[in-house]
């Protein structure tokens, strides 16, 4: 039998900006989640510079890349703007993501077969500057297929609905759900793609998808920064970690 991969913990600290532009001002600052969340244990850090900025910021942006020692992952709608952005940042990755101005987050996944002709180019772009691209998908059999063609190197699953239904108590939907993440993880890994998840993920749904052995980063973010704010940033992030540490040692639902 393979070796399982080991799972990273990908924090992403766009509320901490979210709560620092209610009031104006520098705090609380992201930089500061993002080096304390390292402490702790995260193996990487995200963070979106939305068109709006209605959290991220350019000077945030900036700012993870030059403090933090772990991988940054630059959200990023598929923008000329935000291609010279990253160009300039130079991450070590950026995660494509559908970005519409009125949603509250991001809802759905890229539609990467609607765009093709628009994403090939972008992907190749980035990826020629050194930057390791990321769709940002629904566990989708084209959608995975055609970021397969367009050689993205990672795919990240859009787990929101799943994790929506489970929350809900929403069983059969849960399920139905569930099954297609489980089928699209083993399709995008056959399909040579690495697959990372995340959207809506908390202890329960982190244990359980941390169970698949094709998921190697989960990237997590709201639920996060709302249990930091009654224990602590640090012991949240130890706190995922077990529950995705309990989830990869059971290694249910898969094979
Ligand atoms: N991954 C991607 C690509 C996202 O767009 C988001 C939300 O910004 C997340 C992960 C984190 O989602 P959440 O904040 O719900 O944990």
């Amino acid at each position: 039998m393979p070796a399982i991969p080991p799972l990273r913990l990908g924090v992403n600290v766009d509320h901490v900006a979210t709560l620092r532009n209610a009031r104006g001002g520098r705090v609380p600052d992201p930089v500061r989640a993002a080096l304390l969340a390292i402490e702790a244990g995260a193996d990487g850090i995200t963070a979106h510079l939305r068109e709006d900025r209605r959290h991220i910021r350019d000077d945030d942006m900036a700012r993870l890349k030059a403090e933090i020692s772990k991988p940054l992952n630059f959200e990023m709608a598929a923008t000329a703007e935000m291609l010279q952005i990253a160009l300039a940042t130079k991450p070590h990755a950026a995660c494509l993501v559908p970005e519409r101005r009125t949603e509250v987050t991001t809802e759905g996944g890229l539609d990467v077969v609607g765009q093709c002709d628009a994403l090939g180019p972008f992907i190749a772009r980035l990826g020629d500057a050194g930057i390791r691209v990321s769709l940002f998908i629904a566990a989708d059999p084209a959608q995975i297929e055609m970021a397969a063609k367009l050689k993205s190197p990672v795919i990240e699953i859009h787990v929101g609905a799943w994790c929506d239904a489970v929350a809900e108590g929403q069983k059969p939907k849960a399920e139905a759900e569930w099954q297609r993440i489980v089928a699209g993880a083993k399709l995008a890994q056959s399909a040579g793609l690495e697959v990372h998840a995340g959207h809506g993920l908390d202890y329960v749904t982190a244990e359980t998808i941390s169970a698949l052995p094709q998921i190697v980063e989960l990237n997590i973010g709201h639920f996060m920064m709302g249990e930091a704010m009654f224990v602590g940033l640090p012991q949240t992030v130890r706190d995922m970690r077990a529950a995705m540490d309990r989830g990869r040692k059971s290694l249910r639902g898969h094979r």
